[in-house]
């Protein structure tokens, strides 16, 4: 039975602040975010915001979209790494909001769970979804898997320059009109790491930066190769001499932390594909420079992190590798479209990935390329660690779907923040009713009990 991606709906605050600007108040030089990593505004939510409200928010998008009632929901899944219970599950909030447009009770048949992997999670609430409906348990009934975070890091670190908010639900059934995933190929890796951690009780995460980087590019990489033993024993990608899986990958998403890192991915990606071949080289010879290796034979991160002369050179020769001719093609190809929503959001960290599929839905239609049967490869990645690589073939209903995306309009009129109102938000210091907008048609969050047999719980109001 086939499972996949019938549409997709999205909340993204419409509090922002420019990249440019933030960096100048930073003192870091504008160009490092626009061109070093790829960012020019960064999605900020509101005091009566939280994560659990994005998600009601894009969830009553696709169904109304769709004109869904609740009795077409199977299943309804919240993945996110921003939880602010230990126990109570994002999706009852979820489930609570929508009863409040639907009326109470309405999703009582409904089931599913909050599930946690750092950016990675949603991913594997996609699989497991599409396994639930590819065993013939769904009856029916979709699917909504709903992946949402605010991206938040301390202020002055150098994770603040890579934050962002929002949520994407998708829809899942047995017809999708978007997105069918290829089935029994869908690889995994996973390794005990603290790259990117967040301990109870604190609201930002301890992150090892440049480890984190390399761990990502490590795991994907591993999946990967984990994904092309699959899709060959499958048979669904069938290689000729010289030729690289990702050759038969015409579209590729990856988790994006920020945009850049996507270029990063593929880069890294494409190299590892490619060294072996013969096309290797003629780069080799256009490049001018061998392929830099570290001195330590064993590569742990640590090693190839500390091998300086190493970690310089294979930065050059990455630099000189991006910009030839062949590496051009296949980013402006495969990839470059799915780095647009990324530049205008920033970090979504479980979304960040279905931001990148969304907004290559979008800037690749508009191109007019026909999308049927091409095929979609996604490379997810979550911090402590583990990574997923899965692929799925565009369907011929796709056209109803994206011909009215449009990433501006469904974000609506925004507000850029002083840096003054930025850092009273980030800190806490506004209270939830000074908020800067009036939001229509949405979820809002408007108390949080303090009184002790109350404490944490939460209210929400719907502004229709
Ligand atoms: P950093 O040390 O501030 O920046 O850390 P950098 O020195 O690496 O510079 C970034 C890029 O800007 C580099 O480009 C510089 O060359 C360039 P690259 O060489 O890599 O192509 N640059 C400039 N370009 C133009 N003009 C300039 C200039 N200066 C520098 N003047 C880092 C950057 C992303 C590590 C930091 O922001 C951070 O720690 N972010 C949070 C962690 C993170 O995003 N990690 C990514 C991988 S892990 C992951 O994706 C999981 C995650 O989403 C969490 C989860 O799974 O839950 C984070």
């Amino acid at each position: 039975m086939a499972a996949g991606i019938d549409d997709i709906g999205i909340y993204i605050p419409r509090l922002y602040i420019d990249a440019a600007d933030f960096a100048k108040a930073r003192g870091v030089d504008p160009a490092k975010l626009v061109k070093g990593l790829g960012i020019s505004q960064m999605a900020m939510v509101d005091t009566n915001q939280d994560p659990a409200c994005l998600a009601a928010n894009a969830c009553l998008r696709v169904m109304k979209k769709n004109n869904l009632s609740p009795d077409d929901i199977g299943r309804l899944y919240v993945s996110t790494e921003s939880a602010f219970d230990e126990s109570k599950a994002m999706n009852s909030y979820v489930i609570g909001m929508l009863e409040q447009v639907y009326g109470s009770d309405s999703f009582e048949h409904c089931g599913g769970v909050e599930t946690k992997f750092a950016c990675v999670s949603g991913s594997y609430a996609l699989y497991d979804n599409a396994n639930w409906i590819r065993a013939g348990e769904a009856e029916g009934k979709n699917a909504l898997v709903v992946v949402s975070d605010i991206a938040k890091y301390d202020l002055g670190s150098s994770g603040e320059l890579t934050q962002g908010a929002g949520a994407i639900a998708m829809l899942l059934n047995d017809n999708p009109r978007l997105l069918s995933f290829d089935s029994k190929v869908t690889a995994t890796s996973i390794k005990d790491e603290y790259d990117f951690y967040r301990p109870f009780g604190k609201e930002t995460p301890i992150v090892h930066g440049q480890y984190s980087n390399l761990l990502y590019l490590i795991q994907v990489k591993t999946a990967l190769m984990a994904y092309k033993k699959k899709a060959l024993a499958q048979g669904i990608i069938k290689l000729k001499e010289g030729e690289s899986i990702l050759d038969y990958i015409d579209y590729i998403c990856m988790h994006l932390p920020y945009s850049n890192m996507g270029k990063k991915a593929l880069a890294y990606l494409v190299r590892h594909e490619w060294r072996g071949l013969p096309r290797w080289k003629k780069i080799i010879e256009k490049i001018g420079m061998e392929e830099p290796v570290p001195k330590d034979p064993r590569g742990t991160i640590e090693s190839v992190l500390g091998d300086t002369e190493f970690m310089s050179k294979d930065h050059e020769f990455t630099k000189l590798f991006t910009k030839t001719e062949e590496f051009q093609d296949v980013y402006e190809s495969k990839i470059a479209s799915s780095l647009i929503g990324s530049t205008m959001i920033g970090n979504l960290y479980t979304a960040s990935l279905y931001l990148g599929f969304r907004s290559s839905l979008e800037f690749e239609f508009q191109k007019g390329i026909d999308l049927e049967g091409k095929r979609y490869g996604f490379g997810s990645y979550g911090s402590g660690s583990s990574a997923m690589v899965f692929s799925g073939i565009i369907q011929p209903g796709y056209k109803e779907v994206i011909k009215d995306m449009n990433l501006e309009t469904e974000i609506g009129p925004r507000k850029k923040l002083s840096l003054e109102e930025y850092e009273e938000i980030h800190e806490n210091k506004r209270s939830r009713t000074d908020n800067i907008l009036d939001g229509k048609e949405e979820f809002v969050l408007v108390d949080i009990k303090t009184i002790p047999e109350q404490r944490g719980e939460r209210r929400y109001h719907f502004n229709g």
